[in-house]
């Protein structure tokens, strides 16, 4: 249990390290380019807003922001199988994230019993793909 929910911290703090690092080259340029003054300012709140690039916490809100969660939890099965369970079954390559996207785009059944997931056909692949990812990084 501890193990699963320390990965996510782990990233993010990862993740912060980089950004703080470009944060300070970026610093640096707008100090030789002092005369753009509000421009500069726009390119830090953006740098400073929390976790906005980063692949796994995006595919976090994309989910957040759909119906995933009436049939899906991270820890345990409701309509369909916990994310956790998906991240066991998979291996996170590339065909798989693919193969997985598609299925979210077009629901089906089969692969966890007879019950059907909902077709998302107003999704677009590429956020299908940063939800799978976000997903089978759950181990
Ligand atoms: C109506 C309920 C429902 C909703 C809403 C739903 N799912 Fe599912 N999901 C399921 C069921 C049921 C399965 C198991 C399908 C099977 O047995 O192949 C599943 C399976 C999956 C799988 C594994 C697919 C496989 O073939 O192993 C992923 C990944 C997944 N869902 C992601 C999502 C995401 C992301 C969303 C939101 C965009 C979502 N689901 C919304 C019910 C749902």
């Amino acid at each position: 249990m501890r193990k699963r929910f320390l990965a996510p911290f782990v990233l993010s703090a990862l993740f912060f390290a980089a950004c703080g690092g470009g944060q300070n080259s970026n610093s640096e340029q707008q100090a030789n380019n002092s005369t753009s003054g509000t421009e500069g300012a726009a390119v830090d709140t953006s740098m400073v807003s929390p976790g906005a690039n980063a692949p796994v916490a995006k595919g976090k809100t994309l989910i957040d922001d759909q119906d995933c969660k009436t049939c899906h939890k991270e820890d345990v099965k409701l309509v369909g199988p916990a994310y956790k369970d998906v991240a066991a079954k998979y291996t996170a390559d590339e065909a798989t994230i693919d193969k997985l996207a598609d299925k979210v785009i077009n629901g089906g059944s089969g692969n966890w019993g007879d019950v059907a997931m909902l077709p998302h056909p107003s999704l677009a692949k590429e956020d299908a793909k940063e939800m799978v990812t976000y997903i089978l990084s759950l181990k």
